[in-house]
């Protein structure tokens, strides 16, 4: 089978052809996308390529900007990470189906080419310009604070603040929502598994304060 890697002269002969139909654009025959709807178009690829990635990253994306706004990012900060946290997993349309849609615990092997997606996203998003700011979160989401993530094993404030807040959203999501072959842990008990991975996993600063909003929320 080919892999993502082996189909880069294909991806050169694919970035060819649209170099030339840029004249087209040039002539005024074909309008150009506005970045929404290049964005939208991305997004609803991922949902037809995976549903469940989908419904996740829009609920990752709702945690990230409450943090976001709770921490008083600017309204540039917030519009780029409402992106990069609705695309955060977009790489995952370069995994194969029968390890994204397997109903069970992955094998070790299956682990390892589930953790390309981070670099598989970055190259996607890389050819438009106006979307490389969200490329962070995209490629080091999955990084962890005492440097034990990966793809990079970026430690600390190394990591991009944005990747940092989605970080913790996408755990906050993936452990309050159930899975095939795992049940879904009680809003209790992941605000203390947040808690205790704070200075490990996560960044401790964004972590309290992630559990401090989720608390006041639910009283
Ligand atoms: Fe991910």
């Amino acid at each position: 089978m080919r892999s993502w890697n082996s189909s880069i002269i294909d991806s050169y002969q694919i970035q060819e052809s649209f170099l030339e139909s840029d004249d087209s654009v040039t002539h005024g025959s074909i309008k150009a996308l506005s970045l929404n709807e290049f964005l939208q178009a991305l997004a609803m690829a991922l949902a037809a390529r995976n549903i469940e990635t989908w419904e996740h990253s829009v609920l990752v994306t709702k945690y990230a900007v409450m943090l976001g706004l709770r921490l008083g990012l600017s309204e540039e900060e917030i519009k780029q990470l409402r992106m990069g946290a609705l695309l955060h997993d977009i790489g995952k349309i370069g995994i194969r189906d029968d390890i994204l849609l397997k109903p069970c615990r992955l094998t070790e092997d299956e682990y390892d080419r589930i953790k390309n997606h981070p670099e598989i996203g970055a190259r996607i998003l890389e050819p438009a310009k106006a979307l490389h700011s969200i490329i962070p979160i995209a490629l080091h989401h999955h990084e962890h604070f005492n440097g034990k993530g990966y793809p990079q094993g970026l430690r600390g404030e190394k990591i991009p603040l944005s990747a940092r807040i989605v970080s913790l959203a996408d755990a906050f999501e993936a452990m309050t929502s159930g899975r095939l072959y795992r049940r879904a842990m009680s809003l209790q008990k992941t605000l203390e598994e947040i808690q205790l991975e704070s200075g490990r996993q996560f960044d401790p600063y964004l972590g309290h304060a992630f559990v401090e909003m989720m608390e006041e929320n639910i009283r």
